[in-house]
């Protein structure tokens, strides 16, 4: 029996005005033992990145049909990096909760999640997890390579390069304006290796796609071709009874952290595996991203630690090519949609162009994966990304300059009078799940303007919020506890010594115990904290957690499956 049945071959009033109400053209037999396939679209006008989903959908919409399912569309809520305020990761929870309540509440017996920007995801899987009904994900793809007078363009990235000229004095405003057009210019997420296309790949590793279909360029008509197959085996995957809970394994989770480290993916993955383990009850922590990842070679050479986008990704073999390459690291216990194992799916993955994916004996770089520190700056942990950070700044002791709140930075870090030098270690505070609420992307603060013009690029910075994707340098960021949540991060003095050292794997604040317990955080600190009054964010400040274990919600943590509600009438 379908679960769907609990609606539709029900007897009397409320089988009728289950059926009745949803027929509007369709026969009688729609309703008769057929998969109820659900395509969760994360598309809207305000989410750019996955703008071009009803597209997508209809192909879903076909495979569904032909398989002999009934397609149903559902808008859930669309996260878009680029507008949502104060920060898309607000609501990464809230779409997550929506989601799983939805899919829940309907008569669903399968889902398609469509996915892109960002957070979607992230809070699809989140919920595919915690109502754990049969799940397939469409990645939305990148968006085309850009290129601006000659040379090409990167979303992302070069909106951070390009403005760091344009303080720098070595470009103009206008012109700084006219390549907005050629950086996007199709649809789809961004085309670096940013989150979206990380996530992307993560899905796929953890054997939630159709195993290829991650990196294909969104106008690439294969992705279509890719989403019309995915609709056939949503069908598939409910008259087999595949869920979520028996694709995603620790296997897969070793799978994605091997992927996440061969292609130099986004930071923010680790925040949003960690939340999907945490739905799924299995135990993954922050070490085994270090574990697991941290000797895998960083083979696809893309921005923002390399040199090419997704386009390139793809033409060059895709993200199967890059796994071919490591697939003796990888678990082949770990299944995807289809049942069979992930790494049954990478046999014939060549490589066709090696600058875009190196071989494994001749990887960009020999390390790739997250490093996780400690120290009594970060007791419950902090990570940085080496290979987008500084090789001479991995090892570093240098003065605090301490910056309260994100405004605190806009203030005073390009003031020709504060005392900061190259050497200077930048701490940012106050960014945290609780304290700024959300946990926005600003650990990678920009450079004093007077040090760019000495033509200083990175310094060490630290910090308890996240940084973009797309973002690069030698950042310590997700500091947990955070300085709002009591984290020793509250207590550090400009003018104190921090070291870093990213081999002996430790952040440290060179202060006694005796003195850091003796201080309090400034009241200018405490000023800046989120205490919201009402709504969203009154029960997200009042139920985060930390950023070692997801920042997810306490009590959406774990997962009550696809029970069947009450009847409503
Ligand atoms: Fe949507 Fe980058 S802004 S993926
Ligand atoms: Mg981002």
């Amino acid at each position: 029996m379908l679960r769907s049945d609990h609606w539709y071959a029900a007897e009397g009033k409320d089988g009728y005005i289950h059926r009745a109400w949803m027929r509007r053209g369709l026969p009688p037999d729609a309703f008769d033992g057929r998969p109820q396939i659900a395509i969760a679209n994360t598309g809207s006008d305000l989410t750019p990145c996955n703008s071009h989903f009803d597209q997508i959908a209809r192909s879903v919409e076909r495979g569904v049909y032909e398989a002999g399912g009934i397609p149903l569309n559902l808008p859930v809520v669309s996260l878009g990096e680029t507008l949502v305020r104060p920060t898309a990761m607000l609501w990464r929870n809230l779409a997550a909760m929506a989601m799983e309540e939805m899919f829940r509440a309907n008569p669903i017996d399968g889902l398609v999640l469509l996915g892109g920007c960002d957070k979607t995801i992230p809070a699809l899987l989140m919920a595919a997890a915690s109502v754990d009904l049969p799940a397939v994900v469409v990645p939305g793809g990148p968006m085309l390579n850009g290129s601006f007078r000659g040379r090409p363009i990167s979303c992302g990235t070069d909106v951070w390069k390009l403005s760091e000229e344009v303080r720098a004095g070595g470009m103009d405003a206008a012109e700084f304006r006219r390549s907005e057009s050629s950086m996007i210019r199709s649809r789809g997420h961004c085309n670096t290796m940013g989150t979206a296309s990380t996530m992307a790949v993560v899905a796929e590793a953890l054997g939630m796609t159709l195993p290829g279909v991650a990196g294909t360029p969104a106008p690439d008509s294969r992705l279509l071709e890719a989403s019309h197959a995915t609709g056939r085996l949503a069908v598939d995957l409910v008259r087999t009874g595949r869920r979520p809970s028996d694709v995603i394994t620790k296997a897969s989770f070793h799978n994605a952290i091997v992927a996440l480290a061969a292609v130099g993916g986004s930071t923010n993955a680790v925040v949003h595996l960690l939340a999907l383990a945490g739905r799924l009850g299995i135990d993954l922590s922050l070490e085994d991203f270090d574990r697991i990842g941290m000797d895998v070679p960083l083979l696809a050479n893309l921005e923002p630690s390399g040199k090419y986008l997704m386009e390139d990704l793809f033409r060059a073999g895709g993200p199967l090519a890059v796994l071919q390459q490591v697939r003796d690291l990888l678990d082949p216990t770990a299944i995807t949609v289809t049942g069979e194992p992930l790494v049954d799916y990478l046999a014939d993955n060549e490589i066709y162009d090696t600058d875009v994916i190196a071989e494994r004996d001749q990887p960009v770089q020999e390390r790739a994966g997250i490093a996780v520190l400690r120290g009594n700056l970060a007791p419950a942990g902090a990570i940085i990304k080496p290979a987008a950070a500084s090789p001479q700044l991995l090892q570093h002791r240098g003065r605090a300059v301490v910056f309260d709140s994100i405004e605190d930075v806009r203030a005073r870090l390009d003031d020709p009078d504060l005392d900061v030098d190259a050497d200077s270690v930048l701490v940012l505070r106050g960014c945290g799940p609780k304290g700024y609420p959300g946990m926005p992307e600003v650990a990678n603060l920009p450079i004093p303007k007077k040090l760019l013009e000495q033509g200083v690029r990175d310094m060490v910075r630290v910090c308890d919020g996240r940084m973009s994707g797309t973002a690069y340098g030698t950042v310590v960021l997700h500091v947990a506890p955070e300085a709002a949540a009591g984290g020793p991060l509250a207590l550090v003095r400009t003018g104190d010594i921090i070291s870093l050292d990213v081999r002996a794997r430790t952040i440290t604040l060179e202060v006694t115990d005796d003195e850091l317990a003796s201080r309090t955080p400034p009241a200018a600190f405490a000023d800046g904290l989120a205490s919201p009054a009402r709504g969203w964010e009154r029960l997200y400040v009042d139920h985060v957690q930390q950023a070692d274990t997801g920042v997810d919600l306490d009590f959406l943590v774990g997962r009550t499956g696809p029970v069947v509600g009450r009847e409503s009438h």
